[in-house]
C-alpha cells in the first residue's frame, strides 16, 4: 500500500484534475482520506463520481451533492458507469475544472481514484469505449497504474484500489463491508449484516416489510435476521434458524439492489455520526498527570 501511495503522489504532480471515484451509497465512508490528502497537497481540483447513483436513494444522493459542490475546488455529479449516456457528461465536466488546459499541445490529464469496487475500471472501460481494465466484484482487482488516451485533448490514469491504513470510525468499516469494497476475509458476515439490518431498520423500514414480509417495528438487527430466516424456511440440521444464510441473503438483496434503492448514510447522519464519535473520546475518563500529582 506505501508503493501504491507513492506512486499515486507521484502521478498526482503530473495531474491536472483528479477524478474521485465514491459509491453513491456512501459517499463519506468510500472518501479515502489518503486521496484528499494527495490532491490537497498539489492543490488538485476534484470531480467526485457518485457512482452506482442507481443503487442510491435520489433524495440523499441530492444532498450529498450540495455537500460536495460547496467544498472548495470540488465538482461532484451523481451517474450509473453502467449506462453510457451518463459517462458522456463526465469529460465536459472535468475538464470545466482545469480551464487552462484542454488544447491539442496541452491535453487535460485526469487521474481516476478511489477505493476498491466503487467502480473506477467499469469508469474507464466506458469512457474509453473498450474493455482496458478489468472489473469485477470483488475488491482490489486493478493493480498497476496505466495511461489512456481519451480524446485529442484528455488522458487519464487508472490507479490501483487504494485504501487507507487505518479507518477511524467503525461505522464506516462496516459500511465498506456491506458495500463490498473490503475483501471476504476481512470481516465476519453475521456481524455486516447485523450493522447492516440495525441501518435499514432505521432509515428503510418499508423497503424491510415489503422484500420480507415482515413487520419490522421493535425489531433490532438480530431479530431482523432471526424474522427473515424463518419466514424464508431457512434451518440447520436440527432445525434451528439458519441465521448465517439470512444474513447472507441481505448483503446480497442489499448489495444487488433487491431490497430498493438504499443509502447507508446522509450528509446530517454523517455528521451526527462523527459528533457522536468525537463527545465519546471527549468523555473517556482521562489518567491524572503524574507530574501534578
Ligand atoms: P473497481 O475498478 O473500482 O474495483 O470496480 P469495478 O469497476 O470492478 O466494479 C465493481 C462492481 O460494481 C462490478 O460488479 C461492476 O459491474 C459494478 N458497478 C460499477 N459501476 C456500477 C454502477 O454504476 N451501478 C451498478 N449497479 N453497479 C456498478 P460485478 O459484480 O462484477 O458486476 P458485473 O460486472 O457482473 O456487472
Amino acid at each position: 500500500m506505501a508503493t501504491a501511495r507513492k506512486k499515486a503522489a507521484e502521478t498526482m504532480a503530473r495531474t491536472d484534475v483528479v477524478i474521485e471515484v465514491l459509491d453513491a451509497r456512501l459517499p463519506g465512508a468510500s472518501s479515502n482520506p489518503m486521496i484528499a490528502e494527495l490532491r490537497r497537497h498539489r492543490q488538485r481540483p476534484c470531480l467526485k463520481i457518485l457512482n452506482k447513483a442507481d443503487l442510491a436513494d435520489p433524495a440523499v444522493t441530492a444532498a450529498w451533492l450540495r455537500e460536495f459542490d460547496a467544498e472548495d475546488g470540488v465538482k461532484a455529479m451523481a451517474v450509473s458507469c453502467k449506462r453510457a449516456a451518463d459517462v458522456a457528461k463526465i469529460p465536459a465536466q472535468a475538464a470545466a475544472l482545469a480551464p487552462h488546459r484542454d488544447r491539442p499541445d496541452k491535453p487535460v490529464r485526469l487521474m481516476v481514484m478511489g477505493i476498491p469496487n466503487v467502480g473506477k475500471s467499469t469508469l474507464i472501460n466506458a469512457l474509453l469505449k473498450r474493455r482496458v481494465a478489468k472489473t469485477g466484484d470483488q475488491p482490489a482487482i486493478t493493480r498497476q497504474q496505466s495511461r489512456h488516451q481519451l480524446n485529442a485533448r484528455m488522458d487519464l490514469t487508472d490507479t490501483p484500489g487504494l485504501m487507507w491504513p487505518k479507518i477511524e470510525y467503525p461505522s464506516d468499516g462496516l459500511m465498506l463491508a456491506a458495500s463490498h469494497a473490503i475483501g471476504e476475509n476481512a470481516y465476519i458476515d453475521e456481524e455486516v449484516a447485523s450493522f447492516l439490518a440495525e441501518t435499514l431498520l432505521s432509515r428503510y423500514p418499508e423497503l424491510l416489510a415489503a422484500r420480507y414480509d415482515c413487520q419490522p417495528a421493535g425489531l433490532d438487527g438480530p431479530a431482523l435476521i432471526e424474522a427473515i430466516a424463518a419466514k424464508r424456511g431457512f434451518r440447520v440440521k436440527g432445525g434451528q434458524t439458519n441465521y448465517l444464510k439470512a444474513a447472507l441473503i441481505l448483503l446480497q438483496d442489499y448489495r444487488s439492489g433487491a431490497l430498493g434503492r438504499i443509502s447507508l448514510e446522509s450528509p446530517q447522519s454523517r455528521k451526527a455520526m462523527i459528533a457522536a464519535a468525537g463527545h465519546a473520546i471527549a468523555d473517556q475518563p482521562r489518567r491524572a498527570d503524574p507530574e501534578l500529582l
